[in-house]
This record gives C-alpha cells, sequence and structure tokens, in this order.
C-alpha cells in the first residue's frame, strides 16, 4: 500500500504569490462561519447554529484532531477560504490519515490558487505532523470544477462512495 502524501511547498506563482494560508484561530468564527454558510448553500444544506458552533469549537481545541485552514485576502486581511479537515486512524498503517472534509472559496476570490493554496496547506500540516500516511477527499461527480483543481493536486482514487439510506 503506498502513501499518498505530495510534498508540496507553497508554490509561489504569481497568483499565489500573496496568498496567506494559516491556522484557523478562536476570532475567526464570524468569518469562517460566512464562508461555511456558503459552502453548506452550495450543497443545498443546512445545519443549527449550535452544530456550527460545536464544530468551530473543536478546531480551537487542541486535544481534538479536526482543524480548519483559512486562506486571507492580501489587502482586506479578511478570509476568502477555509479547508476544514480532520484526522482518524487505519487498518492498513499505524499511522493515520488525514480527510479533507470541506473546502470553500469566495466565489470573486476564485481561480486565483486560492483553492490550491488551502490543499497544499493541508498536505504541509500533514508531512509536518509525521504520523500520516495519507491525505484523501472526496467530491460529487457533477463537481467538475472542483475536479479541475483536484486532478492537479491529487489523483482520482476511483471509488464510489456508499451511505447507509436514512430512515
Ligand atoms: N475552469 C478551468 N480551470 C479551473 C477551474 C475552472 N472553472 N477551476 C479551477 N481550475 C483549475 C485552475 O485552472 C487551476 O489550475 P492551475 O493551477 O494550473 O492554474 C487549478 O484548478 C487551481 O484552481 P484554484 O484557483 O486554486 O481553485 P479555486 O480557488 O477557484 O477553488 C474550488 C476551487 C474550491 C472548487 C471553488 O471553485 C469552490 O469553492 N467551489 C464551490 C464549493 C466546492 O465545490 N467545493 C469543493 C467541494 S469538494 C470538498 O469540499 C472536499
Amino acid at each position: 500500500m503506498s502513501c499518498f502524501v505530495l510534498s508540496v511547498g507553497l508554490l509561489l506563482t504569481d497568483k499565489m504569490s500573496s496568498i496567506e494560508v494559516r491556522d484557523i484561530q478562536e476570532g475567526d468564527y464570524d468569518e469562517w462561519v460566512r464562508l461555511f454558510n456558503l459552502y453548506l448553500e452550495f450543497y443545498k444544506a443546512s445545519l443549527p447554529e449550535e452544530t456550527k458552533k460545536h464544530t468551530f469549537e473543536r478546531f480551537i481545541n487542541p486535544e481534538i484532531d479536526m482543524w480548519s485552514a483559512v486562506a486571507i485576502h492580501p489587502e482586506t486581511g479578511k478570509i476568502i477560504g477555509i479547508a476544514n479537515y480532520l484526522k482518524h486512524m487505519y487498518t492498513w498503517n499505524s499511522k493515520d490519515k488525514i480527510y479533507l472534509n470541506d473546502l470553500y472559496v469566495d466565489e470573486e476570490q476564485r481561480l486565483k490558487h486560492v483553492g490550491r493554496s488551502l490543499i497544499e496547506y493541508v498536505f504541509k500540516k500533514a508531512d509536518e505532523r509525521g504520523d500520516i500516511c495519507d491525505v484523501y477527499w472526496c467530491t460529487d461527480m457533477t463537481n467538475h470544477r472542483a475536479q479541475l483543481l483536484y486532478t492537479k493536486v491529487g489523483y482520482n482514487a476511483g471509488k464510489f462512495v456508499y451511505k447507509r439510506p436514512q430512515n
């Protein structure tokens, strides 16, 4: 079983040279939730406020292996993209996997390498930990826009995702 951890530094091309990505911080809730709400809207989903707050609290809690990375606009200093990710155990390796759960970039900031910078930041964090053998994520078969980015930073693992039906 080969491990898929791309070792990527921040690629400083013209488009992304000024994109700062950092770990989420305690005061980021309002800006993070604005983008998280847009992400949920993109999926025609909604969540109770308490669930969003709970998710955010988990990012901040150092004892919980769930994080968020945020991309910052170079001029406004506002958050323009988010990547929420978490770590879990794995039966094929004593190292763990990171699952990139949610990725969202503000509509007017797209095609400027913000999404790529966020994914590469997650790769960098995985490499720095030393206990991660794989970083993976999934998207809808119909999400061609995301796939255009994903085939540049990763490869299609060729899996279908099945779910237990809701009662
Ligand atoms: N047309 C052509 N190429 C594209 C397009 C497009 N519409 N979108 C991305 N690409 C290519 C770019 O050309 C670029 O290639 P390059 O590095 O060779 O120049 C590459 O993909 C990187 O694109 P970014 O600019 O980094 O992507 P962006 O910041 O626009 O973010 C994202 C992409 C996150 C998919 C954004 O469109 C978005 O937020 N969409 C709505 C929500 C969504 O679909 N999220 C992902 C769901 S899956 C998940 O959450 C794990």
